[in-house]
């Protein structure tokens, strides 16, 4: 590993034993994701828990809560710790407007998600974060898990000299960039999004700085040429994609609650169950513009 990679991965492994009083948080990996427990999140959080598990989210950035026999309401209430609700950009008829049902069963032709990416980036102002409460688990108990990716890691782990490059670049997100990948036109009523944001930004609560493109809503680098910019988010995307360093692995059971931080964390769920049928609710928290 090279000297800077070096660097990057001790600080992360080497951070002093975190002060919890009310909660017991056991990572996932040294670098990505915690298993959080000791707590109910159908009752109301005290003040040292919702201090205790703020602490958590930012140091872990995926949080996995087990056991939690919640109501959307309480779900609700739970996201809304985090910031106001974010509205599900196509909500279906007489739906919730603020909960987006994940459901895949045999006569599922794609499932949500199944790739890298992080949420709604071509919007002005991405989510924060997505708290997912799967209640239904593949039949069998298998399958179904759902992939993390370090993006604080993935600008770290490259050369000081790529990162200086990079910190100079923007993106181009398009929210049409998903419908045409599925061979879909999205629908009339959908005021399709269309941002430009730094390709490198510092997260908004702790100013480190990560890694932000991403396959299904980056279109192009507007400051290179056609075949630059391709080659270069092709590039990210295999660093992502193929470097395990960056990732953790979540297997859910009935009632596990993931909490993942949006800002700096890209997502991959497994779609390794068909015909079987997983279900569950998703509820996103407002972020704000990202920043370089
Ligand atoms: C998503 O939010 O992209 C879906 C995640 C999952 O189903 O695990």
């Amino acid at each position: 590993m090279e000297e800077y990679a070096r660097e990057a991965v001790e600080r992360l492994t080497t951070r002093p034993a975190e002060p919890y009083e009310t909660l017991s948080v056991s990572p996932i990996t040294p670098l990505l994701g915690a298993e959080v427990s000791g707590i109910d999140l159908s009752r109301e959080l005290t003040p040292q828990q919702e201090k205790e598990i703020k602490h958590a989210f930012l140091t872990h950035h995926v949080l996995a809560f087990r056991d939690q026999d919640i109501t959307p309401e309480e779900h609700k209430r739970f996201a809304s710790l985090f910031g106001d609700l974010h509205p599900v950009s196509l909500p279906a008829e007489g739906s919730d407007p603020y909960i987006l049902e994940i459901r895949a069963d045999r006569d599922s032709r794609m499932v949500a998600g199944n790739g890298w990416h992080a949420d709604g980036t071509a919007d002005p102002e991405p989510s924060l974060g997505s708290l997912l409460h799967i209640t239904t688990v593949p039949e069998g108990g298998s399958g179904g898990d759902t992939l993390f990716a370090n993006m604080h890691l993935a600008y770290e782990l490259l050369s000081p000299a790529f990162r200086s490059f990079l910190d100079g670049l923007t993106a181009v997100h398009d929210g049409a960039m998903p419908w045409k990948t599925a061979g879909q036109t999205p629908p009339p009523e959908y005021d399709v999004p269309r941002n430009e944001h730094p390709v490198v930004v510092r997260h908004p609560d702790t100013g480190r700085r990560l890694l932000f493109v991403n396959g299904p809503y980056t279109s192009h680098i507007p400051q290179l040429s056609g075949q630059e910019s391709e080659a270069l988010l092709a590039l990210l995307y295999r660093h992502i994609a193929a470097t395990p360093l960056l990732h953790c692995r979540v297997r859910w059971q009935p009632k596990t609650l993931v909490l993942w931080d949006n800002r700096c964390v890209q997502h991959h769920a497994i779609w390794d169950y068909f015909p079987h049928t997983r279900h569950g609710r998703r509820i996103a928290v407002s972020g704000t513009r990202p920043r370089a």
